[in-house]
C-alpha cells in the first residue's frame, strides 16, 4: 500500500469528495436531505468506506453511521461531520469531515497501533437543517440531548420526523441508545473547509477555531388583505409583500449597522397564494441572525422585532413572529485549540485563530464533552454553492494535521 503521504491523502480525500458529492436526490444539483434515499445511500458508501479503513461500523436510530477503532481504556475521542447538505449544494461542506476522520483512522489501523483510547468517526445526517426546522437531531442524539418534541416535526411534505425515521428502517424508541454514556468521549472534534475567506486571504492552508456563533433563527408572517392588482388603488391596499421587503430591508441595514458584528439573512420566503395579478395577503419569510457575541445577537433580534412591529402597524398588516431556533456561542476548548495549533505546525502552517460564523454539530457535541474544529481553506471563501472549492493538498495537509493531533491527544 501506499505510504500515507499528504499529497496522496490529498488525492484519495478529492475522489471520495467526488464519488459522495454524485450522491444527490435530484440529477442536476446536489441535495441530500436527512433520511431520505440519497441520505440512505451516502451513508451506505461511508459505510463502506469505514469497514475498508478496518474499522467497526454501526448505525443509530437517526442514521448516523459511526466508524469505531478499539483502543485501551474506556475514553472514545469522536470526530464528525455531516453528510446531508443544502439545496444545490457544494461538495466539500461536512463530507470532508467525514472523509478527513475515515483517512486518518485508516492510518492508525493499518499501522496496527493500539493508541490509549479509542476513535468514532462520526457521519452524521442532520446539520443543515433543510428538512426539519429543528436540526443537528443526530449530533444532539449522540449528545443524550435529543428533543423528543421534534419528533411531531413535519417536513414540506407532512411528512413527521417519527414516521421520517421509520421509512429509513429505524425506531424513534431507540434514539435514546444512540447517546455516549457519560464520561466516555473524551472530546469531540471536526474538519471542517473554513466556508469563507480568512486563511486564504492570510495564506495559510489551515486554521483553528476558537468558537462557533450563536445564532437566532426567526419566522417572520404578515398578513394583508388579498386583491385585485388592477383594482384596489394604491393606498388602500394591505399589500404583505411590500410589509416583508421592507422587513428584509430593515434586516439588512440593521445588520450592516452593526460593523461586523451580527449578520442576518433572508434565505427564504413563501408567498402561499402568490401569482402576478394578486396582491399578496400572507407572506411569510424566515431570519437568520448570528453573532459571535450572545449579547450582540439578542440585543439585534429585540430591535428587529420593534423595526417589524413598526412596520406592521404602519401597513395595516397583522403580525407573528415566532422564534425557531435559539443558539449560544459555542466556545471551543482551549486544551483542543492548543493541540490543533501544534499539529498545523508540525505540518508546517502557521496556526491561525479565527471563529466559526457557521453553524457545526459540534453546538450539540458540546453538550456532552469539549470540542473543537480544524479548519481548511476554501477557495474564494464560497461556500453552499456548488463553486465550494478546497484543494486536495489542502486537504492532504489537514488530514496529515488530524493524524498528528491524535497522535499527540491526551484522553
Ligand atoms: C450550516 O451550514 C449553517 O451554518 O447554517
Ligand atoms: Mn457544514
Ligand atoms: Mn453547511
Amino acid at each position: 500500500m501506499a505510504e500515507l503521504t499528504p499529497a496522496v491523502l490529498g488525492d484519495r480525500a478529492e475522489r471520495m469528495i467526488n464519488t459522495l458529492g454524485s450522491v444527490s436526490a435530484e440529477p442536476y444539483r446536489l441535495l441530500r436531505t436527512f433520511l431520505s434515499p440519497a441520505h440512505r445511500e451516502a451513508a451506505n458508501l461511508v459505510t463502506q468506506w469505514m469497514q475498508d479503513a478496518g474499522l467497526t461500523v454501526s448505525e443509530d436510530a437517526l442514521g448516523t453511521v459511526r466508524g469505531s477503532l478499539a483502543g485501551a481504556g474506556t475514553r472514545r475521542l469522536l470526530i464528525g461531520s455531516h453528510i446531508d447538505t443544502v439545496v444545490e449544494a457544494g461538495m466539500f461542506d461536512g463530507p470532508f469531515g467525514v472523509i478527513a476522520g475515515i483517512l486518518a483512522l485508516e492510518h492508525f489501523a493499518t499501522a496496527g497501533r493500539k493508541l490509549p483510547f479509542g476513535i468514532d468517526v462520526l457521519a452524521f445526517g442532520d446539520e443543515e437543517g433543510v428538512r426539519y426546522s429543528a436540526t443537528l437531531a443526530s449530533s444532539s442524539a449522540c449528545a443524550g440531548k435529543f428533543d423528543f418534541s421534534t419528533l411531531e416535526l413535519v417536513d414540506a411534505e407532512g411528512v413527521s420526523l417519527a414516521e421520517a425515521i421509520t421509512l429509513y428502517g429505524k425506531d424513534p424508541a431507540d434514539i435514546p441508545a444512540a447517546a455516549y454514556a457519560a464520561g466516555t468521549a473524551a472530546a469531540y472534534v471536526e474538519v471542517h473547509i473554513e466556508q469563507g475567506p480568512v486563511l486564504e486571504y492570510r495564506n495559510q492552508p489551515l486554521g483553528v477555531v476558537n468558537s462557533i456563533a450563536g445564532q437566532t433563527y426567526l419566522n417572520v408572517e404578515f398578513l394583508g388583505e388579498a386583491g385585485h392588482a388592477g383594482t384596489v388603488p394604491m393606498l388602500l391596499r394591505r399589500d404583505a409583500l411590500a410589509g416583508a421587503a421592507e422587513a428584509i430591508l430593515a434586516a439588512e441595514r440593521s445588520a450592516r449597522d452593526t460593523k461586523g458584528e451580527v449578520v442576518a439573512t433572508v434565505g427564504h420566503i413563501n408567498i402561499p397564494a402568490a401569482a402576478s395579478n394578486v396582491i399578496a395577503g400572507n407572506v411569510a419569510l424566515t431570519v437568520d441572525i448570528r453573532s459571535g457575541s450572545d449579547a450582540a445577537r439578542l440585543n439585534f433580534v429585540e430591535g428587529f422585532k420593534t423595526d417589524v412591529r413598526a412596520i406592521a402597524e404602519r401597513r395595516h398588516l397583522g403580525l407573528s413572529v415566532t422564534t425557531t431556533r435559539n443558539v449560544a456561542t459555542t466556545p471551543c476548548d482551549p486544551a483542543i485549540q492548543d493541540g490543533f495549533a501544534a499539529a498545523i505546525k508540525a505540518v508546517g502552517g502557521e496556526p491561525l485563530k479565527l471563529a466559526s460564523g457557521a453553524g457545526h454539530d459540534g453546538t450539540a457535541m458540546a453538550k456532552l464533552c469539549p470540542v473543537g474544529i480544524l479548519f481548511v481553506r476554501c477557495r474564494g471563501g464560497i461556500s453552499h454553492n456548488p463553486a465550494e472549492y478546497a484543494s486536495p493538498a489542502d486537504m492532504g495537509l489537514a488530514v496529515a494535521a488530524l493524524i498528528k493531533f491524535i497522535e499527540g491527544f491526551k484522553p
